[in-house]
């Protein structure tokens, strides 16, 4: 079993955040809801605890609280912002709202004592601070090792109990040695050896599956083309051979080429036994006269299940069906505002296959970030365009036919968004974008196409870059490239006469129009 560092999520928005910087050097770790049973956390490769921010204040009515059992599991804790006031609060130091109300932002840290966690930081040196309160005297037994202008107990330590603490964030790229003074957590204090690969993940994992799924069972695998479901079917084969079976359903609604290619890598290069199920008939007749993007959601999620199972069963035997969910999906997080948050975009609040399709899950990504599932699919030889494929949706185009999707629609909006992809590969942009695609839009325009009136449709180009998807950027794409891009377009699409590019961020807009 890896060391592994329990994450204490107290509403943090850099909870995730913390839990990569710790994978990054090489130690295995699990997020859990602050209120999480201490004694479930006791196991034997617990090397240590990271309580995270959160965005309450200790005084606030309801706030969470630290379970003093924490602090007697035996190992180093470390308490960042509010992690920190609440172990201050417990063991008696004094905690306030700041002097100036708080303090946001860059901040100038000054080391007065390096101890095990400061090693190496120098003696100023920028970091992220964003908090209201913060410590205003020390519980016993601790002392300071950094401070900053406007607050005195940036970063402080009770060696004899192995209990420290930091007011600034480190996992923030924005705090200069934040990475040092993790790894010295990690490694001096926690003692952990960092040894968590993806090359020993694959390993166990394969091994894993083996297990679950003896040696007779058969398994069944959604795969989409991207990504996650990619690196999951590879995985899958490297452990159990051609008991697996991986089902592409072409829902007339993929991007050009795009089936063909998943025919190429997976049945003709890895020798995967490939089920494609044509089914673009049956999915365009569940959107004829249908607009709301909702209701299109909704009959192509239905459809998609039932067209799955149909195939499903005719692999006979198979009990188990592999999934590519990744732990961003499976983490239980705190809600700052305790009650559940507005559905934007249905496919935010569903993952994965129902559970009435009654077979077994194997979800070998269950606890991994998508960067890291990236890099099993490299490690297994998924071919570079599928690993820096940018997301597709699952209803596909039909998201981006604005409006009533038809055949001819789809077949307007696919060559005129391959080309855009083209381009944009062409000109180096392609992978400095996130997420880049042509929308069709529901509006005709008037045009002059070789000395002829036309009144042909309009189409909008998107390019964005993002993190994490949740917020986004528009690209600044070169106007000479999207110049190019509206010339071929309109030279090549004879339906489209008119290109538009979304300068659009997220918030206010989403990615996708609908
Ligand atoms: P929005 O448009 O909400 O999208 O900013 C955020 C990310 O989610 C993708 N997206 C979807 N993915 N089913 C999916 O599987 C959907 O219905 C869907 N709608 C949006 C979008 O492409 C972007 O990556």
């Amino acid at each position: 079993m890896s060391d592994t560092i329990a994450i204490l999520d107290f509403g943090s928005q850099y909870t995730q955040l913390i839990a990569r910087r710790v994978r990054e050097q090489k130690v295995f770790c699990r997020i859990y809801p602050c209120t999480v049973d201490p004694g479930d956390l006791a196991l034997l490769s617990l090397k240590g605890v990271i309580l995270s921010g959160g965005p309450a204040s200790v005084y606030d009515e309801g706030a969470p609280t630290l379970d003093p059992r924490l602090l007697e599991l035996g190992v180093p804790v470390l308490g960042i912002c509010y992690g920190l006031q609440a172990i201050a609060r417990h063991l008696g130091g004094g905690v306030e709202r700041g002097e100036i109300g708080g303090e946001y932002g860059r901040a100038a840290l000054r080391v007065e004592q390096e101890g095990r966690l400061l090693d190496g930081v120098s003696r100023t040196s920028q970091v992220w601070m964003s908090h209201g309160d913060q410590l205003t005297s020390l519980p016993e037994g601790f002392r300071t090792l950094a401070s900053s202008e406007s607050c005195p107990y940036a970063a402080v330590a009770d060696p004899d109990r192995r209990i420290y603490g930091l007011q600034f964030h480190p996992e923030v790229t924005h705090s200069e040695h934040g990475t040092l003074v993790l790894r010295n957590f990690l490694g001096a204090i926690c003692g952990c050896r960092g040894d968590w690969t993806m090359e020993s993940f694959i390993d166990s994992a394969i091994r894993q599956i083996r297990d679950t799924v003896g040696e007779e069972g058969r398994v069944v695998l959604g795969l989409s083309g991207g990504v996650d479901s990619s690196a999951a079917a590879l995985l899958l084969h490297e452990a159990i051979g051609d008991r697996l079976d991986a089902i592409f359903v072409d829902n007339g609604l993929l991007r050009k080429g795009e089936r063909e290619e998943v025919e190429r890598t997976f049945r003709e290069r890895f020798q995967i036994r490939l089920h494609v199920v044509d089914a673009a008939e049956e999915f365009l007749s569940d959107l004829a006269g249908v607009e709301d993007p909702e209701v299109k959601r909704k009959r192509i999620g239905h459809r998609f299940i039932d067209v799955f199972k149909g195939e499903a069963e005719r692999c006979e035997g198979a009990e188990f069906l592999a999934q590519g969910t990744l732990y961003p999906d499976v983490i239980e997080s705190v809600s700052p505002t305790g009650g559940p948050s507005v559905t934007i975009k249905s496919h935010h609040n569903v993952g994965g296959l129902p559970a009435e399709l009654g077979f077994v899950l194997v979800e070998p990504f269950r606890e991994l970030f998508k960067d890291e599932v990236r890099r099993v699919g490299q490690l297994l030889g998924l071919p570079e365009v599928i690993l820096k494929r940018h997301p597709f949706p699952g209803p596909g185009l039909a998201v981006r036919v604005l409006g009533e999707v038809t055949r001819e629609r789809l077949d307007v909006l696919r060559e005129a968004d391959a080309i855009f992809r083209e381009e944009l590969r062409r000109a180096g942009w392609h992978d400095k974008t996130s997420q880049a695609f042509v929308v069709l839009l529901p509006v005709r325009t008037v045009g002059v196409q070789g000395d002829a009136r036309t009144y042909g449709h309009a189409c909008v180009v998107r390019a964005v870059t993002t993190e994490d998807f949740m917020t986004a950027e528009y690209a600044t794409l070169p106007h000479d490239l999207l110049g190019r891009v509206a010339s071929r377009i309109t030279n090549e699409v004879r339906a489209i006469n008119r290109v538009t590019y979304d300068v659009t961020s997220k918030p206010p807009g989403t990615i996708e129009w609908e």
